[in-house]
């Protein structure tokens, strides 16, 4: 594959009831037609209907480190992996969690054979984060989330540190997200050293979420 885009449902009106399946059709087609994998962090309850609905793979968009059974209110790994969940977004800037919690759901999604995409806000989180070996970090500075000033652009030694310091510990695959709304952003990222990117408002909010989505594929 080309090129990486994590594609964040959040809690967005704009993509709900009939649209959440509308848009996962669409990243479907765009996926296939650019080779680009994108994978979903739908609205937690669509997983299942989705992975049985469209040929992506879906995440979690955060996941609780309770036990099975008589817990109540939680979203635990094994039970979304049962709806077809390949794996999590942590500690996202929207939802944090602390950084013991971080550690422990990393090594609980990979005995599960999932994959942990941890977020962090900074370099130096990124530092500590890679000591836990997750799959993949985001860096996405929380202050560019949803502004439509790209992290590549505004930011860019955020992206390029972040890569230095992640190989300094890990294999972990440093993507960066946070105003990512055009094919610029993400040629600017790519060159930075991201392998991927997440986004969420730059395709939701858009007019056309397939031209945007095809946009954006482009620019890997
Ligand atoms: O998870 C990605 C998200 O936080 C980025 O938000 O709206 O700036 O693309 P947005």
């Amino acid at each position: 594959m080309k090129g990486l885009i994590i594609l964040n449902f959040k809690n967005y009106l704009e993509v709900s009831g009939p649209k959440t399946l509308e848009l996962a059709q669409i990243c479907q087609g765009v996926s296939k037609k650019y080779d680009i994998e994108i994978i979903l962090a739908p609205p937690i309850p669509t997983i299942y209907y989705l992975n049985h609905s469209v040929d992506l793979p879906m995440i979690s968009q955060h996941v609780d480190n309770e036990n099975p059974g008589s817990t109540t209110g939680y979203i635990i790994p094994e039970l979304v992996k049962t709806y077809g969940a390949v794996g999590s977004l942590i500690n996202h800037s929207e939802h944090r969690v602390d950084h013991k919690t971080i550690e422990q759901l990393i090594n609980r999604l990979r005995s599960l054979n999932m994959i942990s995409i941890v977020c962090a806000s900074n370099v130096s989180e990124v530092g500590i984060f890679a000591k836990f070996y997750p799959d993949m970090i985001a860096i996405e500075p929380p202050e560019l989330i949803g502004t439509g000033k790209a992290v590549s652009k505004e930011k860019p030694s955020v992206i390029s540190d972040s890569v230095l310091e992640a190989k300094r510990y890990s294999k972990s695959k440093i993507l960066c997200g946070a105003g990512i709304v055009d094919k610029s952003d993400i040629i600017e990222a790519v060159q930075l050293g991201s392998q991927g990117i997440l986004i969420a408002s730059g395709v939701i909010k858009s007019e056309s979420w397939e031209k945007k989505l095809s946009e954006l594929a482009e620019g890997f």
